[in-house]
């Protein structure tokens, strides 16, 4: 089996999802930012404090060149789709999944968030940064799921019927 990538925003329910799929098919998963907190030793938060937005971007390709293209459930960060070459590796090496869920959606499920820097600005920003990354989502998928119309059950059966 091809590893399968879940991206979509902050709070679409890719690492939720990405277990429960990764139960249902016996494979492995992984997920990006676990993967960069134990290689750099260091919190996301922590990452675009001391280090920057633009050096955890370049984690996330480094991270993405190494994983597993086979067997394996993969929960993306939701800014991965930001750098080209990510995107260039979702579309080749990948069935790529995008969890599309309505910023309205979105808002209740990271209400009280703390721990992502992104999500830690003004509201029209962070609507402007949703915004702005729709199509690329859509651009990068094999399969798009709108997650606020079914369960989560519901949504790991669709995916494995499309692999
Ligand atoms: C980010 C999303 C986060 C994490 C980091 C940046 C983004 O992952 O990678 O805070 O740019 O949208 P989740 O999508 O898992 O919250």
């Amino acid at each position: 089996m091809k590893s399968i990538c879940l991206i979509g925003f902050m709070g679409s329910g890719k690492t939720t999802l990405g277990k429960e799929l990764a139960k249902k098919l016996d494979a492995v998963f992984l997920d990006t930012d676990e993967e960069i907190i134990k290689w750099r030793e260091m919190d996301i938060p922590e990452i675009f404090q001391l280090e920057g937005e633009k050096r955890f971007r370049e984690y996330e390709t480094e991270v993405l060149k190494g994983l597993p293209q086979k067997n394996t459930v993969i929960a993306t960060g939701g800014g991965i789709i930001e750098a080209k070459m990510n995107r260039d590796i979702l579309k080749n090496d990948f069935f790529t999944v995008y969890l599309k869920t309505s910023f309205e959606e979105i808002k209740q499920r990271l209400a009280s968030n703390k721990n992502r820097p992104l999500w830690n600005q003004e509201m029209e920003k962070k609507e402007q940064l949703y915004d702005s990354r729709q199509y690329i989502y859509e651009e990068c998928a094999d399969q798009i799921i709108q997650t606020d119309d079914y369960s989560a059950e519901r949504i790991v059966q669709m995916i494995m019927k499309s692999i």
